[in-house]
């Protein structure tokens, strides 16, 4: 096979076979086939799109490219939750012990973040003493007794999408539908899932800001993984403002609390209720959605889904006694009411512009070297259609820097306020499930 009847054939419009599909992700990822024939073809696939087969062939070659995870050791069907990236996004922390608390397995392998916030890791080691660092066999042995545990990336998980990914960013051939959901997709099914619920963001501070491109990607998505026999839903979910109130770290954290507490932001909580009877139906533990969502419902009521936090964060060292006392959780120095100069409705809230203005403060990592501050960032006070007055805090500030008067700034000019009244977005846009 040579490299460039491949790209000749992409380049005329027509379908690849699986066989060549395999030919140049093995090649590029051993490293047989340059940077410049595989930049020609993502071009091509880029004018040309890829067939349904065709994204299913490149998805699996992608896994294939690397380590799998195994977690058939652990009892029951493992459902996997993956956001396609927003700010202030606190879903993981709360689904997590809310779902295993009703008995989903929930064996999640997890980074670290870059921009506005850190990464579930990074937000979890505001905890003192939790750790990701386990063997293989003691997150599988946690799983199993606990229903959830959470490993720090390692082994070598699709170095095919690595480096396609990173030659994409620099070939002006990211925005494509096939490659990007081929991509997303090989990194959630190497990792082992047996079922996969996406959560595709839609909005100014979404990766997708449209709601039509955001359904085409939810729906390329979906296809991949039914086709290579994930069952694999997507919820298409707002952000066109920050997700709850908090955005931070340890910020976050409490919020995750509140939320299981059953005193959450209504957005979030309701964002989790929904990925959660997904994953709790997936995972075969009620017999429909609205029995999944009762589950869920009277789980937080009773204080097992909070219960379940205590005991997921204590077993991997971490010190449980912060969700009784949050105040023991990593504190700011400064502390700043933003306060609105105007009479009126919260009209717009730039989502990632202001998760820009939490990386500021020290919440995000600007670069991947950057060493971020775990106890600051904003909580919102108000939301999109709120009522505000005059002198009133739209938002807290906590800080470990006295002058702030940048990011006042730019808060100041992204949270607008008009003066007549705007209803607050629809959170759940559309669930695809096929
Ligand atoms: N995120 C990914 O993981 N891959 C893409 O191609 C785009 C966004
Ligand atoms: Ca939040």
């Amino acid at each position: 096979m040579r490299m460039v009847d491949v790209i000749e054939k992409k380049r005329d419009g027509y379908e690849l076979t699986k066989e060549e599909i395999l030919f140049f992700i093995n090649g590029y990822t051993e490293g047989s086939i340059p940077d410049y024939q595989i930049s020609a073809l993502t071009m091509a696939i880029f004018f040309q799109g890829m067939t349904e087969q065709e994204r299913a062939d490149l998805t699996m070659a992608m896994v294939e490219s690397g380590d799998q995870i195994d977690l058939s050791q652990i009892e029951g069907i493992k459902v996997d939750k993956h956001s396609t990236g927003g700010v202030g996004d606190t879903t993981t922390l709360v689904l997590g012990p809310l779902v295993a608390s009703v008995g989903v397995p929930v064996a999640k392998m997890s980074g670290r973040g870059l921009g506005h916030t850190g990464g579930t890791i990074d937000k979890l080691e505001s905890v003192k003493g939790f750790h990701v660092e386990i063997k293989n066999d003691e997150f599988i042995k946690l799983v199993n007794l606990n229903k959830i545990a959470i490993i720090g990336q390692s082994g070598n998980l699709t170095p095919a999408d690595k480096k396609l990914y990173a030659l994409r960013d620099v070939t002006a051939t990211v925005d494509s539908i096939p490659l990007i959901a081929s991509s997303i997709m090989s990194k959630k099914i190497a990792a082992g899932a047996d079922a996969i619920v996406l959560d595709v963001k839609t909005g100014a501070g979404a990766f997708m800001k449209t709601l039509n491109d955001s359904r085409e990607l939810a729906e390329a998505m979906v296809r991949i993984g039914n086709n290579v026999g994930r069952r694999t839903l997507a919820v298409i979910s707002d952000m066109s403002q920050p997700l709850g109130f908090a955005i931070g770290n340890a910020l976050e954290v409490k919020e995750a609390i509140d939320t299981l507490k059953g005193n959450g932001p209504k957005d979030l909580t309701e964002l989790c209720l929904t990925l959660g009877s997904h994953m709790v139906f997936l995972a075969e533990k009620a017999n429909s959605l609205q029995e999944a969502r009762e589950l869920l419902e009277k789980s937080i009521k009773s204080g097992a889904a909070l219960e379940k936090l205590k005991v997921f964060l204590s077993s991997q060292g971490g010190d449980a006694s912060i969700v009784d006392n949050p105040s023991k959780l990593p504190q700011a120095q400064f502390v700043f009411e933003l306060e609105s100069k105007e009479n009126g409705y919260v009209s717009e809230i730039v989502a990632d512009e202001v998760g820009t203005a939490a990386m500021l403060l020290g919440a995000g990592r600007a670069t991947k070297e950057s060493v971020i501050d775990l106890a600051v960032g904003l909580v919102l006070r108000k939301k999109i259609g709120d009522k505000v007055q005059n002198g009133e805090s739209l938002a807290t500030i906590y800080s470990n820097f006295e002058n702030i008067s940048d990011v006042k700034e730019k808060l100041y000019a992204n949270i607008k306020i008009s003066t007549t009244k705007v209803e607050a977005p629809i959170l759940i846009h559309e669930e695809i499930t096929n």
